[in-house]
């Protein structure tokens, strides 16, 4: 058992961070704690500042991938509460606490009539880390949705507001990951949802899906066959460790993706979003989404397995722990697959998962 060494904050040392990953990989936290209130959370940055320890701010632990134990201070943020307000519009603002459960929230909200988030249900992870990587899943965005955060500043611990245009949202990237890595901390969450049904139908897997069971999906089918769709062929993190998309769909210029075309006349497409080509080639480029899932699948890497670590057979983007994996076999195994997509296709891959410590 870890020993408690300031009963105030709960402040432990030498954790094993295996249950607070969805991966289940074994790395110690030198200290941890888990914060319930703003004030916990100025506290605990204050004792690692006075002592200048690095901090790692954990949500729901399902995008990292920790390589090695963490010789500073995790925070576990488990801020709780929902709050909505009615606007004359017709719309609702609808505010989450960080350490909500993204899903539990989305089933909240689904259930009290506040309708937009239906596309984004079991997407594990919490309601604070869903804006750090712009989460999103068939057709949706959950930039679609966010007014503003509330953040705690790390240098001056003070709160702050900042709208979504603020925060350069782009396709899983965010100013969090740039710009402000490791400045600011989310506190909550403001959505703009909608209280009339309203389905967004765009991604054509999900179309297909409902139009074999209704004519007229409401938000509760959409939930519902977004669900099943994932439970179809993506694994379940509590049977089999994962960190959901290891990879980024890459964004190639038209023009690279002619060429690959000539050789490939097959591989697909997708649109992809202005701002983020933008952020990617520092200007407007005509630009595709290749899926990264077709282009592991073609190097012949789906179901592979390296050791603990596996591309798993229903959905080549994701990697699990097949077997007591080592972070260095998952890392072996993006490696090796990288590699063999740039070989072939001069495309490179990119993490999507945060690797702790970074490369
Ligand atoms: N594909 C294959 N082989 C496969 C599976 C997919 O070639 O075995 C190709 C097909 O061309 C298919 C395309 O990949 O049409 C897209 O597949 P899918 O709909 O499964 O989506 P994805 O692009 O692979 C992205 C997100 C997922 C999200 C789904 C659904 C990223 C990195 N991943 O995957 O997000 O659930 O779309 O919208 O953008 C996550 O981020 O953790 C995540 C699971």
């Amino acid at each position: 058992m870890p020993e408690v060494i300031t009963t105030e904050l709960n402040m432990l040392e030498q954790v094993d961070l295996k249950p607070y990953n969805t991966f289940g990989l074994s790395a110690f936290a030198r200290y941890f704690c888990s914060v319930t209130s703003v004030n916990d959370l100025q506290r605990a940055l204050a004792f690692a500042k006075e002592i200048d320890l690095p901090v790692f701010i954990l949500g729901g632990g399902s995008n990292i991938l920790l390589r090695e134990d963490f010789p500073g201070l995790v925070i576990r943020i488990a801020l709780e509460g929902i709050v909505s307000h009615p606007q004359d519009d017709g719309s609702v603002i609808v505010t989450a606490a960080s350490g909500e459960n993204w899903h539990g929230f989305v089933e909240y909200c689904l259930h009290n009539g506040f309708y937009g988030l239906e596309n984004l249900a079991l997407i594990p992870g919490s309601v604070g880390a869903a804006p750090i990587q712009n989460i999103g899943a068939y057709g949706v965005e959950v930039k679609d949705s966010i007014t503003e955060l509330q953040l705690l500043d790390c240098d001056s611990m003070s709160i702050e507001v900042m709208t979504a245009e603020q925060c350069d949202f782009g396709y899983r990237d965010s100013i969090f990951k740039n710009e402000l890595k490791g400045r600011k901390i989310v506190l909550s969450v403001s959505f703009r949802l909608h209280t009339t049904p309203d389905v967004n139908l765009v991604y054509g897997a999900l179309a297909q899906a409902l139009a074999q069971t209704t004519d007229s999906p409401r938000p509760q089918d959409v939930f519902d066959a977004v669900c099943q769709i994932r439970r179809s062929k993506l694994p379940d993190p509590k049977i089999l460790g994962n960190a959901g998309s290891f990879f980024k769909n890459p964004v190639i210029s038209v023009m690279q993706y002619e060429k690959v075309l000539q050789l490939f006349p097959t591989i697909p497409s997708f649109p992809v979003d202005q701002r983020t080509v933008q952020k990617k080639y520092n200007e407007a480029v005509d630009a595709v989404k290749i899926p990264a899932a077709w282009l592991i699948e073609q190097a012949g890497w789906k179901g592979k397995t390296l050791g603990g670590a596996t591309v798993y057979h229903l959905q080549p983007l994701v990697l699990v722990n097949s077997g007591n994996a080592s972070a260095d076999e998952i890392v072996a195994l993006a490696g090796q697959v990288m590699e063999s997509v740039k070989a072939q296709f001069e495309i490179v891959l990119e993490p999507e998962v945060q690797w702790i410590p970074a490369k």
